[in-house]
């Protein structure tokens, strides 16, 4: 088993992150596909598929050789051990790697996120920015910043290329400017996804990105029967995204589920 897909498949043995540590949690059972072309519909509908909608089928193995695309290094290992140590959740290696892509492909130079963490997903970013970009991350821990601020000095971005505020992403946000950033990364509070999207798109510029991280939420979103606050939270916002003539989105299924929404221009 790749290191990644042990990764992918640990991060959905935890609790949701955000959910208290005591609520019982029960991962859902490892997906498993098979190519649409091959499999009986009782079968696909056994497993989750969507064949009737002539969609590629995707397997467990694939999810995981997408993960393994690009591969982490040192750094983001160094940084994948403080978060086990201080119990963050970091974005999987594929989603990881996607947001680095999507920094780069519209050349970021300014860059919000909400949920530091330990750095994995802002060492991403920053690898994917412009050179002299600034990465602007807000979590409400500042151990965990503490962390991510030896994340990045490690990997040898100067301290004038990320800016580490302590706090509340919504008492935060409202104070950030707008249309100030290419691209924000929503990795906070997932009950407070709503209200990122609102202030996320007075933050971005037109055409830059909004981005949400665990839009899928351990297969909790495509399951209607699961109503708890985290994830009705999050398929009220992947439905917005959707329906919202001011953006143009996709949502990719890498790591727990990436929501990427463009602010038309
Ligand atoms: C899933 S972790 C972030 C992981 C990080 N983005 C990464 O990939 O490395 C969520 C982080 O959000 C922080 N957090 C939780 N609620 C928050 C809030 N309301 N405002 C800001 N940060 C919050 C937590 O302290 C935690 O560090």
């Amino acid at each position: 088993m790749g290191r990644s897909l042990f990764l992918h498949l640990r991060e959905r043995t935890e609790p949701p992150d955000g959910s208290p540590s005591n609520r019982p949690y029960t991962p859902p059972a490892p997906r498993s596909f098979v190519a649409a072309s091959t499999v009986r519909r009782s079968r696909a509908d056994r497993l989750g598929a969507h064949i009737d909608r002539g969609a590629v089928i995707t397997t467990a193995a694939s999810l995981a050789f997408a993960e393994d695309h690009q591969s982490e290094d040192d750094h983001l290992a160094a940084a994948r051990r403080r978060a086990d140590e201080v119990g963050v959740v970091p974005i999987s290696p594929g989603a990881g790697s996607a947001l680095s892509f999507l920094a780069s492909a519209i050349g970021a130079r300014a860059v919000a996120e909400i949920g530091t963490g330990t750095g994995v997903s802002g060492l991403w970013l920053l690898r994917g920015m412009q050179p002299g970009g600034v990465l602007t991350s807000v979590d409400l821990e500042a151990e965990h910043q503490r962390l991510a601020r030896e994340t990045f000095t490690a990997a040898e971005y100067a301290p004038q290329r990320f800016r580490l505020i302590a706090g509340a992403g919504l008492d935060v946000m409202p104070r950030l400017t707008d249309d100030g950033y290419d691209l924000v990364f929503l990795d906070g509070d997932k009950v407070e996804y709503g209200e990122y999207l609102e202030q996320a798109v007075r933050l971005v510029r037109p055409g830059g990105l909004i981005v949400f991280d665990n839009a899928l939420w351990h297969d909790r979103v495509a399951d209607p029967s699961q109503r708890d606050p985290e994830t009705s939270a999050i398929r009220d916002v992947v439905k917005r995204v959707s329906t919202d003539d001011r953006l143009r989105s996709v949502l990719l299924p890498l790591g727990d589920g990436l929501l990427v929404a463009q602010l038309l221009p």
